[in-house]
């Protein structure tokens, strides 16, 4: 019997698909930080039995089309707005995510930028380095404080609620808005439920955490940041799409919000001159949500295991379209 061909996107690291290679052919995008083209994308899909794919990848109906073979997409993250999921359930093809092995990970670099934003760390750093500290003076780089302020969570799935327990060390009150209540939320770290315009009224810190979907596109838009306090923290490490970029800008440049951490965006990577850029008050990231070594490792690992056991006729760990099971 031919083995199946798996093909991944990007190049990984050799030991973290040795068992994927005892068992399948495997052929990988050969650079780590060039993206896949379209034209190799579309050719490996129509050979491929599975697909290890990036955030970053497009992988839209055409793609699945190409993939005549194709039984199951693996996705190297816990969102997967990158992928046609409904066209994907139509031709029988799970759909795998990589949630929980990323859940702490993403958490700490949440509030790390969080707290980055209100005690302007990156800021300060580059101060220093740049040789412009002459002197101690009592406001030099004041920022805001974090503890015993409010939280505000969009988004209370698991990343949300690790976000929430980190914000309990730092003695916050803590708002949460979700599309349905999550009780362990609420009786375990004291979160009390709200509607959004509350959250942004009410938030010292609004924290974005929400799946891009298309009820979540544009989310936080020019009335949303209005609403929020003179003070607050905007903090975006879901999708960049949630988010209107313009008015965003507008409200950090006129000071209807006094700042924003920003680890995701509207394009990726996003243009060095863009006007967000050039605002002391934005922490820029590289969506790097996710990135230690134990996280990815722990993610590469579960695609590995996803896509050996749909293979296998098995059902995968963490399947994202559910309704694929009816199918098979
Ligand atoms: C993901 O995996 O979807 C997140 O963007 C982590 O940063």
């Amino acid at each position: 019997m031919n083995k199946p061909y798996i093909f991944i996107t990007r190049k990984l690291p050799d030991i973290a698909i040795e068992r994927l290679q005892s068992f399948a052919e495997v052929n990988m995008w050969p650079y780590e930080d060039v993206p896949v083209t379209r034209e190799v994308l579309l050719e490996e899909a129509k050979k491929a039995d599975a697909l290890l794919t990036m955030l970053s990848d497009c992988i839209d109906k055409e793609v699945v089309e190409a993939g005549q073979h194709l039984k199951v997409i693996a996705n190297l993250a816990v969102g997967f707005d990158n992928i046609d999921i409904p066209f994907a359930t139509e031709r029988g093809i799970a759909v795998c995510n990589t949630p929980d092995v990323l859940t702490d990970t993403t958490a700490d670099l949440t509030f790390a930028l969080l707290l980055a934003t209100a005690r302007r760390l990156v800021e300060a750093a580059e101060f220093v380095k740049a040789g412009e500290w002459k002197s101690w003076s009592p406001l030099l780089l004041a920022g805001h404080d974090v503890h015993h302020k409010t939280i505000g969570i969009v988004g209370m799935g698991k990343i949300g609620q690790a976000v929430a327990k980190r914000a309990t060390g730092f003695d916050m009150n803590i708002l949460y808005h979700n599309r349905s209540r999550n009780e362990t939320a609420e009786q375990m770290l004291g979160a009390t439920y709200c509607s959004f315009e509350e959250l942004l009224k009410q938030s010292d810190f609004v924290v974005c955490l929400t799946p891009l979907t298309d009820e979540t596109r544009h989310l936080f838009n020019k009335e949303a940041f209005r609403k929020m306090k003179k003070t607050a923290i905007f903090v975006n490490a879901s999708r960049g799409p949630v988010v209107d970029e313009e008015a965003l800008y507008e409200a950090l440049v006129s000071g209807e919000i006094a700042g924003a951490g920003l680890d995701v965006f509207y394009k990726e990577p996003i243009d060095a001159t863009h006007p967000l850029l050039t605002l002391k008050n934005v922490v820029a990231l590289p969506h790097i949500g996710s990135a230690t070594l134990e996280a990815r490792f722990g993610m590469m690992e579960l695609c590995c295991r996803n896509i050996m056991l749909v293979l296998n006729g098995e059902r995968p760990e963490t399947l994202v379209n559910k309704d694929w099971l009816r199918t098979t």
